[in-house]
């Protein structure tokens, strides 16, 4: 469900704002900057809960109530933190059982943030308890727009390993598999005599002397998202009783976060928000933005989204943070908008002075207000203003990814093997964001909008779906994926996909077993390569990490291997089933090798771009009901360029007859002018 504070009239531009952390004297200059820019939305309180209760049930609100009627007063809405994120020093001196305890089984100390147990019924008594307060307090506040549960749920601490969460992981498993032996079967506990007897015989996969059952860890990962979970939905269930009609989140990080299973966290939320940051090392971040964008749209199930966090310039967390270029903020924040989300918020208002954050960049930098940071947050602010007709618009898609984040748990080999081993699996190099990258690229370059799905989503409005190391997978998502293809759709499936089953027991019979019938194919050996080894194909493009001896079984074979260790051997192949095909990539193609087979791919099921733009220029449409179109156009190269467009440029707000200009490592958001059609 998507309820927008606001009615959803326009973009949300603010950020996380702590004033607790300054005078407040500060706070006055803050709501007047905050006009000043453009300002409509901050989260307040994220992490204010040892100075909103100071002792156990005391409870002060007082400075609360002045930053909440100031904000209001301003205009400023605000997504109301719960302030449980982070316990206060008091909570795990009393109670030191709630501090989670690390797979080697040390105990975590108070002293940075998140020290909390998710399966501590003491964290979530008193988390529920502060909520419950918070409610009462604040529910019919002017201010009050939406409610900010948590932060960025397991960001720190996704998993605990100590009693109380394996007393926890006990009840889980006994809730899925009822008894010991459907447990046992479900894990292969015959293998190195594992079987157990007793309930109390199981515990979480602490560190052990080689490679641990792989099932019981691929359990452990599903019972700690749901525990998190549990946690918010305790919150918001609380927050919902005091005020029905306020909309409740808690920020996401989809795209490089694997700890939680966001397709069942989404449903519980009212609005999907996401937090992004751009990692300094990845070659071509706005494409891993882009991505991350397109990834939380598809959480949202094509409605709106909001990015909650991003940063104004650097960050504080890599080893080296790397200042963003002028421009480059409004390229990402618009190209975040462009791709569904109702917004642009940042981490944070004010950098701060002290404190592990303090080199993070902030809307108002340290050095005050004459700094190009606080100029490019004014400038960023007006085109947002400029662009609220897109508001609650969306973005549609011809392709869709299979995106799941328990195929990705299960690739994981075992992260802690012993002395001398690395991996459990067939290789290390198989990686499964790598995968997904890797296909998502060429689209992306091809100005082809990608929406992401779970695995039995529905397909029919597709044409061309791409399924990326879908390793293990439930019988319903086959289905799915072989009527897709039946009733026409263009499917590609990669390697080392279908191989495992809920269980990660192996499909037996030939590789990959859950598709081998849609594919047309049946692989007896995989042959993984060596590090940087490569193979050439006889297409003239070449693949690396992977190949497998496979026979075609009615598939057509489009390319095979040149040499490598299975010269002849078919690496490519395309079946039709049904009225459809579907395509089978059986080593990692390299980029040319991916554009090559994606190009072909595109052609046959008849996708097209957005718009025909010059390279590096990315191009995003966002419709509204009423048929408005918002066409946006980020120009990642050092020149100008010039795309076809009629409308309005909402940024420049000149007209556009025929083609827009898009400067030089800028932005153009075309309002289009749609030809009136003939009656
Ligand atoms: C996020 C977090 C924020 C802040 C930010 C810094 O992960 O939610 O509180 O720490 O990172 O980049």
């Amino acid at each position: 469900m998507t309820r927008w504070p606001d009615g959803g009239r326009r973009l949300a531009f603010g950020g996380d704002y702590n004033p607790e952390q300054w005078d407040e004297a500060v706070w006055a200059e803050d709501l007047r900057l905050m006009q000043e820019a453009g300002v409509n939305l901050v989260t307040v309180g994220v992490f204010s809960w040892a100075l909103l209760e100071p002792r156990p049930g005391t409870y002060e609100f007082a400075w609360l109530d002045r930053v909440l009627d100031g904000l209001a007063g301003a205009g400023i809405a605000v997504d109301l933190a719960t302030a449980t994120a982070s316990p206060p020093a008091w909570l795990s001196r009393l109670h030191p059982e709630i501090l989670p305890e690390t797979v080697d089984g040390a105990r975590m100390s108070f002293g940075a943030r998140q020290a909390w147990c998710p399966s501590s019924s003491i964290y979530r008594d008193a988390a529920t308890a502060l909520a419950e307060q918070i409610a009462i307090r604040y529910a019919d506040h002017p201010a009050l727009a939406m409610w900010h549960v948590g932060n960025e749920y397991g960001c720190h601490v996704a998993r605990c390993y100590c009693e109380i969460s394996a007393e926890a992981f006990r009840g889980w498993l006994r809730r899925r598999y009822r008894d010991l032996d459907a447990l046992n079967d479900a894990w292969g506990t015959s293998f190195w005599s594992q079987r157990y007897h007793e309930w109390d015989e199981i515990s979480p996969p602490r560190r052990a002397p080689t490679f641990s059952n792989p099932t019981q860890r691929l359990d452990f990962r599903r019972f700690s998202s749901d525990e998190l979970l549990d946690c918010y939905c305790a919150e918001r269930d609380v927050l919902r009783r005091h005020s029905p009609d306020v909309p409740i989140t808690t920020n996401f990080m989809v795209s490089r976060f694997d700890e939680l299973d966001y397709w069942a966290w989404a449903r519980e939320v009212d609005i999907v928000s996401n937090d992004h940051y751009l990692l300094a090392s990845d070659p071509a971040p706005h494409v891993e933005l882009a991505l991350s964008a397109d990834l939380t749209r598809g959480l949202a199930g094509g409605a709106p989204w909001l990015l909650m966090e991003h940063s104004p310039s650097a960050v504080n967390w890599q080893p080296r943070n790397v200042a963003k270029r002028p421009g480059e903020m409004r390229r990402n924040s618009l190209a975040h908008v462009a791709r569904g989300s109702d917004g642009a918020m940042f981490f944070q208002w004010r950098a701060a002075q002290a404190g592990a954050e303090k080199y993070h960049s902030g809307m108002v930098p340290h050095a005050g207000t004459d700094t190009r940071v606080w100029r490019e947050v004014v400038e960023l602010g007006e085109s947002l203003g400029r662009l609220s007709e897109s508001a609650g618009s969306r973005v549609t898609a011809e392709v869709a990814m299979v995106f799941d984040w328990q195929a990705r748990w299960a690739v994981d080999g075992d992260p802690m093997p012993a002395r001398g081993l690395s991996t459990a699996h067939p290789t290390v190099d198989a990686s499964y964001l790598g995968t997904v990258r890797g296909l998502y690229t060429p689209l992306w370059e091809a100005g082809i909008t990608v929406d992401f799905v779970a695995p039995d989503a529905d397909l029919s409005g597709y044409r061309l779906v791409l399924v990326p190391m879908l390793y293990l997978v439930e019988d319903a998502a086959i289905a799915r994926l072989e009527r897709f293809v039946e009733q026409g759709g263009t499917l590609l499936i990669t390697y080392f996909s279908g191989i495992v089953d809920a269980n990660d027991h192996i499909r037996l019979g030939g590789y990959p077993g859950a598709f081998r019938r849609l594919l047309g194919v049946r692989a007896e050996e995989f042959f993984p390569l060596r590090a940087g080894e490569t193979v050439q194909l006889d297409d003239g493009t070449a693949g690396d990490i992977w190949t497998e001896l496979l026979h075609p079984d009615g598939a057509e074979v489009i390319a095979s291997y040149a040499d490598g260790p299975l010269p002849g051997v078919p690496a490519i192949t395309r079946h039709s089933f049904g009225s459809g095909a579907a395509w089978y990539m059986a080593t990692s193609l390299d980029g040319p090798g991916l554009s090559l087979l994606l190009r072909r791919l595109v052609d046959e099921a008849g996708v097209s771009a957005v718009v025909e733009a010059p390279a590096g220029v990315e191009a995003v449409r966002r419709r509204s009901p009423d048929g408005t179109t918002h066409l946006f156009l980020i120009n990642h190269n050092d020149a100008d360029a010039k795309v076809a467009a009629k409308g309005t440029d909402l940024i420049t707000g000149e007209s556009a007859e025929g083609s827009v200009r898009v400067p030089a490592r800028g932005v153009a958001v075309v309002e289009e002018v749609v030809e009136e059609k003939e009656s």
